[in-house]
């Protein structure tokens, strides 16, 4: 059985990094097929007036004081950092030791494991992020209770600790093998071998594990040259393990142990050599650039630095977009998209727009993540992936950046409300957030999280 659903209602419609439409009377028409699961494409997207001519028997839902956007990937977060996104930061390794550390390892109990998954990825939902690319703790158990609850298009994987770690998180890398390849069997491409960093995760271990993710077709993610203070002790603690003596770079040691590849998301990379570039480059590895958990210790980043988005797509080397909580202190790709203009156009770099903010929290991800056939942005025959937030007012705004500029740029200091910014999350044709329960989109299907 199927049935079709008209939503009048703004859109905003990310193309590329300059290209975004926009339609103030718009109109969007959903397919839903009703069968064992809800499947819910997209079939029209255009004008109203087009629209309502071609359509006049779907239910139209008026959502026209809305603007329609596709919904988010956050392609570089810790679900189980929820706790200490707003620390104390003074440096990127005092706050791993003093805060994140002693958090990750509430995980250890299962119960409490499995409550803060089904709560974080229920709550996700509120900031419009429907994918993306997640770091659970340790342990093997939360990474299964993340698998369960996470209802979108995530990639998951346990950090991978088996040395210089505290003792309460260690591992031993006989156990960091085995959980890689019993995980990468069982979810595949949902998987991501995850060694937490260079320091933390011995050469054996990551050697072993990109072998299994290439092998079952699961991705990698990491952290790569964050912080200065950390690459000085990763590139001198590795000079002396056997085998790395003559390590040229932070990026040389990831790539002897096979990690670099076009399915490896590496988080950070902002203080870059040309040696590093060039091996990045050659090994079509993403980079993913998260501005709030970089921005300076008094905006709750780490105070990490500004990433060079304009050399490294010189270079040729895709990137995309993360709110890395809790390094950064929110979720909301709102709140990233703006931190990322507001930074850059600071250090004037002219195309930082929000329009190119969007692109790289919407479809540039979801090529990287190899959905962009199905999700992304707003195109017919994809699945219906949307946000929907209370349309701007004024008779100037008639473009996209000036959209997104009046929806984002005057908050910025109120950060708490990006999170409510959005009034309902779609995913696959079904609600998995709805601010007001009165909506009149309360006619569609609901997801169920459990
Ligand atoms: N480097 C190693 N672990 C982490 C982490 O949890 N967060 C951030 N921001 N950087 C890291
Ligand atoms: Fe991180």
């Amino acid at each position: 059985m199927t049935s079709l659903v008209g939503i009048l209602t703004q859109i905003i419609n990310p193309l590329s990094d300059t290209k975004c439409d926009y339609i103030k009377s718009g109109a969007v028409v959903v397919k839903y097929s009703l069968s064992k699961q809800v499947q819910a494409h997209m079939v029209a997207v255009g004008s109203a007036q087009d629209l309502k001519k071609k359509y006049p028997h779907v239910v139209w839902i008026d959502q026209s004081d809305h603007v329609m956007l596709p919904s988010f990937f956050d392609m570089h977060f810790h679900w189980v950092q929820d706790d200490v996104r707003e620390m104390p930061k003074d440096s990127l390794l005092d706050w791993l030791n003093n805060y994140t550390f002693p958090t990750e390892n509430k995980f250890k109990n299962k119960k409490f494991a499995d409550r803060r998954a089904r709560e974080f990825f229920a709550n996700i939902f509120k900031f419009g992020t429907t994918g993306g690319a997640c770091y659970s703790s340790v342990h093997g158990h939360a990474l299964e209770c993340a698998q369960k609850y996470a209802k979108g298009d995530f990639t998951i994987g346990n950090v991978l600790m088996d040395m210089n770690s505290p003792k309460f998180l260690q591992q031993s890398s006989k156990n960091a093998i085995e959980l890689v390849d019993k995980f990468s069997k069982k979810y595949k491409q949902k998987y991501a071998v995850t060694p937490r960093f260079a320091p933390t995760t011995s050469p054996k271990v990551m050697a072993a594990s990109a072998k299994l993710a290439k092998q079952n077709g699961s991705y990698i993610q990491t952290h790569l040259s964050e912080n200065l203070a950390e690459i000085d002790w990763v590139t001198s603690m590795y000079k002396s393990i056997e085998g790395f003596e003559s390590i040229d770079s932070y990026t040389d040691i990831y790539h002897r142990c096979h990690l670099l590849s076009s399915k490896t998301f590496m988080g950070h990379a902002i203080h870059l050599r040309p040696s590093e570039i060039k091996l990045l480059k050659k090994t079509k590895t993403v980079l993913v650039h998260c501005p709030t958990s970089n921005a300076p210790i008094k905006e709750l980043g780490l105070g990490s630095g500004l990433f060079n988005y304009e050399l490294i797509e010189k270079n040729g080397i895709e990137w995309c977009m993360g709110s890395d909580i809790g390094g950064g202190p929110s979720l909301s790709m709102f709140d990233v998209m703006e931190s990322f203009v507001r930074q850059h156009k600071k250090a004037r770099v002219k195309s930082a727009t929000y329009i190119k903010a969007l692109y790289r929290s919407t479809l540039k991800s979801a090529h990287l993540m190899n959905c962009a056939k199905d999700a992304g942005n707003l195109a017919v025959g994809k699945y219906a992936n949307f946000i929907l937030v209370k349309a701007p007012k004024g008779n100037k705004i008639n473009k996209a950046e000036d959209v997104l500029k009046a929806l984002l740029s005057q908050r910025w200091k109120h950060r708490e409300d990006y999170a409510s910014l959005v009034e309902a999350t779609i995913y696959r044709g079904e609600v998995c957030y709805l601010k007001n329960a009165n909506s009149l989109l309360n006619i569609l299907p609901q997801v169920k999280l459990t």
